[in-house]
């Protein structure tokens, strides 16, 4: 059954709230907290080794219960029922959206089309997991009888993003295997990740889920040619395999069925590092570190499955960036980890926030009359603080931004740990609190300068604050919290996308850019070039002729 398709204008909750947003806007944060003595309690979810504290955001209790409300009309205990149950949510493309299945129990019982997926599933990880082992212990040998050494995962989009945001959040779970990833199809990144590459003794996974992405089998061609310098046709078997939907393109590049680990079309690219997309990340910190994070996964998933919305992380999460997007007008969201392995992170939830929402045509193939997907951006902390936090501070954008952090630290430099922490929870209050001129100034006074002086300079010092902000605190950077932490993410996404009323699984987006680039491409390489606005024109002959 498809996704009902209403427009959450049109629901009562959403009037309600456009009503109290009038009223309620320029309530201030702290003044929430100085009225209610229990708000951090009351605005605080605890799950697992999670504590979501979102009391320092722009709402009250009447604000969340609409926001609940508008979530109860947007139907959205069914949508997710829905989405777990494998029905064809992703209606443009006529797939299920079943990244969940991935991680579910072995005795569950997941129906696309009638048929029970999760043997399946099942089947493609001990395959992972036998393939994984043989690599890791060196009983895998390349073509010269070395063990491998290297990896290189050669993907783009979601068959790179999510493996690589996994592999460096986990550096300190991880083995001696060294892992490289290639997806650009600028020429730079292929040959500066081979210069370092001995063809004996390394493994090359190229993963595609539809094995026709230009990036990637441009990349999988140089490096087999590379690999052919050194080596026969026959070491192709021991040393390439491949990760995709598409088996008969894998035959076609001349990889052997026993090297090929399946997906299935009912996991979205975006969505897919449980899968066998996550064969690196199996390798790089072994398949039971690889399985930790699939049941961290597994307990998010029950978690916003089974929790009623007021006590639900994602469903939260999701209410509140509806709340900035469209009635606050916000138009970007920070994502700041206080952990340097969380690095790609953002990197990571741009591509699943922002090709998942950046639709602007409704369920019923109607135009959006209000805003969706929101921009995903962020680095570590407390690098960014030294970067754009002023803009956030004391720039005239409103952006919510979530703070992840862990209270244990993976190495035992207590004093590093403490000042890192001190600068995320800083970083909360200070947003929030600001700074009054009336604090500006009596800072000045007694100091050096005269009254004409600190009046001049206090503008300048003061700031609003009243800026929102998730503190979000886990105990510990583990395999199984990174997994809860990522559905997390992908659960709130999916509720965004419901409340939307938007198709969040297909990605339509990316293909002009895809099919002009194909035609641009047969104009550099041939001598006449076909009809293009005039600046295009130019560009093509410039760079052809210089
Ligand atoms: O950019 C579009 C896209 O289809 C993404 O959704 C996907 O993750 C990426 O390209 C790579 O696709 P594939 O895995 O099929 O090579």
């Amino acid at each position: 059954m498809p996704l009902a398709a209403k427009n959450p204008t049109n629901t009562t909750a959403w009037k309600e709230l456009q009503e109290y947003f009038n009223s309620f806007k320029d309530s201030q944060i702290k003044e929430l907290f100085e009225k209610d003595p229990e708000r951090a309690n009351k605005f605080t979810l605890k799950w697992n080794d999670f504590l979501v504290d979102f009391s320092k955001n722009r709402i009250d209790e009447k604000a969340f219960e609409l926001l609940q409300k508008l979530a109860e009309e947007s139907d959205l205990k069914d949508a997710i029922e829905k989405y777990f149950g494998g029905d064809l949510i992703n209606e443009t493309e006529g797939r299920a959206v079943l990244h969940t299945a991935l991680r579910t129990g072995k005795s569950d019982d997941v129906r696309v089309d009638g048929e029970n997926v999760i043997p399946e599933v099942y089947q493609v990880r001990e395959k992972i997991k036998s393939f994984t082992d043989s690599i890791i212990s060196g009983q895998h040998k390349g073509y010269t009888g070395k063990s491998i050494t290297d990896i290189v995962n050669i993907g783009i989009g979601g068959s790179d993003l999510g493996p690589v945001m996994v592999t460096e959040a986990l550096q300190y779970y991880k083995n001696h295997l060294k892992v490289h990833f290639v997806s650009n199809v600028d020429g730079d990144h292929v040959h500066e990740t081979l210069k370092g590459l001995n063809p004996e003794t390394t493994l090359f996974i190229i993963v595609s889920k539809s094995f026709t992405t230009q990036e990637t089998l441009t990349n999988a061609l140089t490096i087999k040619k590379w690999f052919l310098n050194s080596a026969s046709q026959k070491d192709v078997a021991t040393h390439f395999v491949a990760v995709s939907t598409n088996l008969e393109k894998i035959d076609e590049f001349g990889i052997a069925p026993e090297n090929v680990f399946p997906m299935e079309d009912w996991v979205g690219g975006r969505f897919s590092l449980w899968s066998a997309v996550g064969l690196s990340i199996a390798l790089a910190v072994g398949y039971d570190n690889f399985e930790k994070l699939l049941d961290g996964a597994l307990a998010m998933d029950t978690h916003f499955r089974e929790t009623p919305f007021e006590k639900n992380i994602p469903v939260t999460l999701a209410l509140l960036s509806v709340w900035y997007n469209n009635f606050y007008g916000a138009e970007s969201e920070a994502l700041i980890p206080y952990s340097q392995y969380l690095h790609r992170l953002a990197a990571y939830l741009q591509q699943g926030t922002m090709e998942s929402n950046g639709k602007s045509v409704d369920r019923n193939g109607n135009p959006v009359s209000y805003q969706t997907g929101t921009i995903i951006w962020g680095e570590p902390g407390t690098n960014s603080q030294h970067a754009f936090f002023q803009l956030i501070h004391q720039g005239t954008k409103l952006i919510p931004t979530d703070f992840i952090g862990y209270v244990e630290s993976l190495h035992a430099d207590q004093d590093h740990h403490n000042k890192l922490m001190a600068n995320y929870f800083a970083q909360t209050e200070a947003l929030m609190t600001g700074k009054t001129a009336q604090e500006v100034r009596s800072e000045l006074q007694g100091g050096k300068l005269s009254s004409q002086e600190i009046d001049a300079l206090v503008p300048f010092k003061v700031f609003e604050g009243n800026k929102p902000t998730n503190s979000i605190l886990i105990h510990k950077l583990t395999p199984q919290s990174l997994g809860a932490l990522v559905a997390m993410y992908e659960h709130k996404i999916f509720v965004q996308g419901v409340i939307w009323n938007i198709f969040s699984y297909d990605q339509w987006g990316v293909e002009l850019g895809k099919q002009l680039a194909s035609t641009i491409l047969k104009d550099i390489t041939s001598d006449s070039v076909s009809k293009h606005d005039s600046s295009t024109l130019n560009l093509l002959q410039y760079f052809k002729n210089n």
